[in-house]
């Protein structure tokens, strides 16, 4: 039988060998992205209210009231007023909406096929990139330039190459932050050299000293050639539920649809009831950022007293250091016989090498514990300082 080379080609998704090292052995895991704090009552009460006994398939788009409410998210939390129906998508979560979108972007046979995404970074825009007949461009992220991806910095012909640059702020897995006047740059740049500017926005409700803000609130109410991705995963607590949405641009919202009624990949019709009441409420949004502030705070304290270096790290749960003795993969070994899975930082691309990735998942009292378990590793010199 003939094989797809991409996916031959392709190495074992980093949370793989993780998932099977907890298996193992009893630790704390501070390596997937997947918060364990309870998705808020009324959302879950909201899926089961839903639950009809007859099943019909779902809106591919999302029904008109989970439209609705991620229109009025985005008008209450980002001042940017979208229509429903020109400008929102459902998705299945981010991840899909990621890697189909250049599906609907791209021309496999024509001349403008790259992409362009930040390393280290998540893997999905190159994965997605490259299954789409797409090119991908991976731009190194450096510390000293905020691990942001700016298209200024690029040549012009790289640009006119590429067909989509992606930008993700808060980032994964570095928690750098952004700024307006940086978006506002990205999005002229994409216009000047006709490139689309997507812009993954899965973190955007975990900040701590300003609201993080979305490429769409710098696009003046026109959003021609800008998406922002979001989710519900991290915002809401709703990893397993698989929703977010796309919205932006209303003639690449329009292919996006035709292209999704296709590929099958629409949230059940209960989910999408949970995530209508979930982009209804920002109270919970508050509450789950107060604890992920908690625990980053138990981190970052812990981190300083030991004098080791934090970059990034401004938003989203994940803390972002620099691996003491400079190797990312031996520390992270250490580590785990100490009994705490990280994951080494180039796992997440070229770039990483060096860094550690903390995800600040497990409870604020794991969280405790886990320092004292590292505290104690380094008083004793099984990790290195
Ligand atoms: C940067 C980034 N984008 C997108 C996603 C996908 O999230 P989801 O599919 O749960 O919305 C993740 C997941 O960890 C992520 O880190």
């Amino acid at each position: 039988m003939p094989t797809n080379p991409v996916l031959e080609g392709l190495p074992s998704y980093f949370t793989q060998s993780l998932t099977d090292a907890l298996e193992r052995e009893v630790l704390i895991d501070l390596s997937v992205g997947d918060p364990h704090e309870p998705t808020p009552e009324p959302i879950r009460r909201a899926l089961i209210d839903a639950l009809t006994p007859e099943s019909s398939y779902p809106s591919a788009a999302g029904t008109a009231e989970l439209r609705e409410a991620i229109a009025g998210w985005m008008a209450r939390r980002h001042g940017v007023e979208v229509d429903p129906d020109r400008n929102v998508l459902a998705s299945a979560g981010s991840k899909e909406a990621i890697f189909h979108l250049p599906l609907a972007v791209i021309d496999a046979a024509g001349p403008r096929r790259g992409v362009l995404w930040g390393t280290p970074g998540y893997p999905v825009y190159d994965r997605g990139t490259r299954f789409a007949g797409g090119v991908s461009d991976p731009v190194l992220l450096r510390a000293e330039e905020g691990w942001r991806l700016d298209l200024a910095a690029l040549e012009p012909d790289r640009l006119q190459r590429s067909a989509i640059a992606w930008v993700n702020h808060p980032h994964n897995p570095t928690g750098a932050t952004t700024d307006r006047t940086h978006l506002h740059r990205q999005v002229e740049l994409a216009r000047e050299h006709g490139l689309l500017l997507a812009s993954d926005e899965c973190y955007q409700e975990v900040w701590f000293d300003e609201p993080a803000p979305s490429a769409l609130e710098v696009c003046d109410g026109d959003l021609t050639g800008v998406l922002a991705v979001v989710s519900l995963s991290k915002r809401s607590g709703m990893t397993g539920y698989r929703s977010g949405a796309m919205i932006g641009d209303p003639d690449l919202i329009a292919r996006l649809r035709r292209l999704r009624t296709t590929t099958g990949t629409a949230s059940p019709s209960f989910v999408q009831a949970a995530a209508t009441a979930a982009w209804r409420d920002q109270d919970h949004v508050t509450d789950r950022r107060a604890i992920f502030a908690e625990k980053r705070r138990v981190v970052l304290d812990f981190l300083e007293q030991q004098g080791i270096e934090v970059s990034g790290s401004q938003a989203t749960f994940y803390v972002w250091l620099r691996a003491p003795g400079g190797d990312d993969v031996a520390y992270a070994d250490a580590l785990q016989h100490a009994g705490l899975l990280v994951t080494p930082g180039r796992s997440f691309g070229e770039g990483g090498e060096g860094w550690l990735r903390l995800a600040l998942v497990p409870t604020l009292e794991e969280c405790h514990l886990a320092v004292q378990r590292w505290a104690a590793a380094i008083a004793d010199g099984r990790v290195p300082t």
